[in-house]
């Protein structure tokens, strides 16, 4: 199979922020889809070796920061590069607090998410989560994948789910 293929679909950039019990934690991530707009729920597909992965299961919330073309990138690196066993990944960030969770303060939108069930595959779980708040914080171009990849000229590590290898 050409694994080119996957390159045509389309997806945004997203910060995935969370709870670890100590200090808000969390990972960039592209593969989120909305699943429906009645009782409006998303997917999202998290690698079993990411800290987010172990903090969304122990606390069944997450927030999803919809980044935009004019969002720093620095929040996409310290995301997407670093663990968040490691470091507190928003010490350089700036955000602001929306039902408890943290939202990178420069992205164009985000959504308030509840864990209503979960399916492991191989590598990742894809999270199923419904939306309980969200809203609209400018006006900017949501960024695309493709954006990052062809304008920012940003790379993806293994544990993104749409990982190719050069
Ligand atoms: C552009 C980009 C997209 C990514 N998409 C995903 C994704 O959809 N799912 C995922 O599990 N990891 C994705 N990652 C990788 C995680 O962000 C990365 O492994 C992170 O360091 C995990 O941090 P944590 O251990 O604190 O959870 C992506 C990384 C980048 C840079």
């Amino acid at each position: 199979m050409n694994n080119n293929v996957f390159r045509n679909l389309s997806y945004g950039v997203y910060i995935v922020s969370c709870y670890d019990g100590e200090k808000y934690t969390g990972c960039t991530a592209n593969s989120i889809m909305q699943v429906t707009s009645s009782n409006p729920t998303i997917a999202v597909s998290i690698n079993h070796d990411n800290y987010t992965n172990e903090c969304i299961k122990k606390t069944g919330k997450f927030a999803v920061s919809i980044l935009s073309e004019k969002s720093n990138p620095l929040s996409i690196g310290t995301f997407g590069f670093r663990s968040g066993k490691d470091i507190f990944k928003f010490s350089n960030i700036p955000f602001v607090m929306y039902d408890d969770l943290p939202v990178i303060k420069d992205s164009c939108a985000y959504l308030i998410c509840e864990v209503i069930d979960k399916i492991e595959a191989s590598t990742h779980t894809l999270f199923l989560a419904k939306i309980t708040n969200g809203d609209i914080l400018n006006t900017e171009n949501p960024m695309t994948y493709s954006y990052y990849h062809n304008v920012i000229k940003g790379k993806s590590p293994k544990t993104a789910p749409t990982y190719i290898p050069e």
